[in-house]
């Protein structure tokens, strides 16, 4: 069996350094709550917006086949969308094609540079747009609701280019929509223009997607092991499904970032990966976190303004940045360190020469070495000012642990959702922003929203 990744919790306890935290005994105590919420997750797996507990079992040849007929046609792929419609391509493509991302070297084996524009900052589209030649670019134009303005906008910005410089009967050759295809602008469009679509399964919300069409459609046509990430998440499920328990990572995970913040005033989860391949995953996880666990109301109705602030970090960069706040600032988070057991390249510290001789006990060593004793000190240190971490372990970063960690965060925020006792899969505060840009931006149908926009 493939090496899995590994969860220690161990310095969130009390007895490590001066931790104000957990005991062995109040872990015993909320095991069996813990299990119900593992219970309930598994029950609704599949069913109402628990779709994403599917996904590692579909199939992904039509995503495989497409990228093969397109191989060697396209130098460059743009990806168009926001939030899940984005953000987990970005963590992928960082995680899985170390130095291809957004560069303008070689083309590598017939597969594109890859390009997400997730934002509408004017300046930035211009330049990346300028740097695209439209007969060499295939774009992806991905929403689920196919309504979402700055998808949109950029969609038309972007068809505008092609049109002009290849014709209206190029948009068909030069785009491709992934999105819900019963709802929304995008699909309609699509379908007039004939333009390859690809469907987001039912039941799968945006943040819940990056292992659908939405993920593995660029994962494809960029290069990525997309059958890796499936198998990976596959093995995670079957993980999930056969252990109960602090045993069990989702559960682990969840289990301590729910009791750090209501037992223990933690509010603030830092994600902090030392590997400059996951920075993205944290950026991912930081929106399934707080889309998920930020809620007005409970599943009874209730008023309760809940939820964890994820915040992202990077080590070894951010020591000498944010671990002064971790460390003696408000006792008001938790770390959690991602770290990789094993690095594609070690790299060696090269002895010194005569006139660095005081540097010479960093030579033997690697930068991975280095980079590992950086983790270990900072998880100890912050455990002798009393600082809680929880640490993550990645055998490698491949695909297969790639998409075992998606999966595993992923039902980590199911179960998160069960403590805390909220819907993890709406988002009506973001959709009230939305409404609103619709209202500013004159669509009609939302007059009156505008007229109460002050
Ligand atoms: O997780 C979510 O549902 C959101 O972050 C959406 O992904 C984001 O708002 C983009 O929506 P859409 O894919 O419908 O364009």
């Amino acid at each position: 069996m493939t090496e899995r990744l590994s969860i220690d919790i161990r310095r969130c306890l009390t007895d490590s350094g001066e931790v104000r935290g957990l005991t062995q005994e109040s872990l015993d105590e909320w095991a069996p709550r813990l299990e119900a919420a593992r219970q309930a997750v598994i029950g609704a797996s599949g069913t109402g917006m628990m779709g994403f507990t599917e996904l590692p079992f579909a199939e992904p040849s039509a995503f495989t086949a497409f990228a093969e007929q397109r191989r060697g046609t396209f130098d460059d792929l743009l990806v168009i969308g926001i939030g899940g419609s984005a953000l987990g391509t970005i963590a992928l493509s960082t995680a899985l094609l170390p130095g291809r991302k957004d560069e303008v070297g070689p083309v590598d084996a017939g597969r594109p540079r890859l390009h997400v524009l997730d934002n509408i900052d004017p300046d930035e589209t211009y330049g990346l747009l300028e740097r695209l030649d439209p007969r060499r670019t295939l774009v992806n134009v991905i929403s689920k609701s196919g309504t979402t303005a700055e998808s949109m906008a950029g969609y038309l910005v972007v068809r505008e280019r092609i049109e002009s410089a290849l014709g209206t009967e190029a948009l068909s050759e030069r785009l491709v929509f992934t999105t819900d295809p019963s709802e929304g602008i995008l699909g309609g469009i699509g379908r007039h223009l004939g333009v390859p679509m690809f469907a987001l399964p039912p039941g799968v919300g945006g943040r819940f997607s990056v292992l659908s069409s939405v993920g593995l459609l660029p994962a494809a046509l960029c290069g990525m092991d997309v059958d890796g990430l499936l198998a990976g998440a596959r093995d995670a499920a079957a993980w999930f499904d056969g252990t109960s328990g602090w045993e069990n990572p989702a559960v682990a995970f969840a289990g301590i970032q729910f009791l750090e913040d209501t037992v223990f005033g933690r509010r603030v989860s830092v994600m902090m990966p030392y590997s400059a391949r996951l920075r993205d995953m944290a950026d991912w996880f930081r929106q399934l976190w707080a889309e998920s666990l930020g809620k007005e109301t409970d599943r009874q109705g209730r008023r309760v303004n809940v939820g964890p602030l994820p915040v992202k970090a990077l080590g070894a960069t951010d020591q000498h940045s944010q671990l002064q706040l971790y460390s003696e600032g408000p006792d008001d988070k938790v770390v959690t360190f991602l770290g990789v057991a094993e690095f594609d390249h070690e790299v060696p510290i090269p002895a010194p020469g005569p006139e660095a001789e005081p540097l010479a006990y960093l030579s033997g060593h690697s930068l991975a070495e280095l980079l590992w004793a950086e983790q270990k000190a900072t998880a100890w240190a912050l455990a002798q000012k009393g600082r809680p971490s929880l640490t993550i372990t990645l055998p490698r970063v491949d695909a297969f642990s790639v998409g075992a960690l998606i999966y595993v965060l992923e039902m980590a925020t199911a179960i998160a959702g069960d403590l805390y006792d909220v819907d993890a899969f709406d988002q009506p505060g973001v959709e009230l922003a939305k409404r609103a840009t619709n209202a500013l931006m004159g669509r009609p149908g939302y007059e009156d929203l505008a007229a109460r926009i002050d």
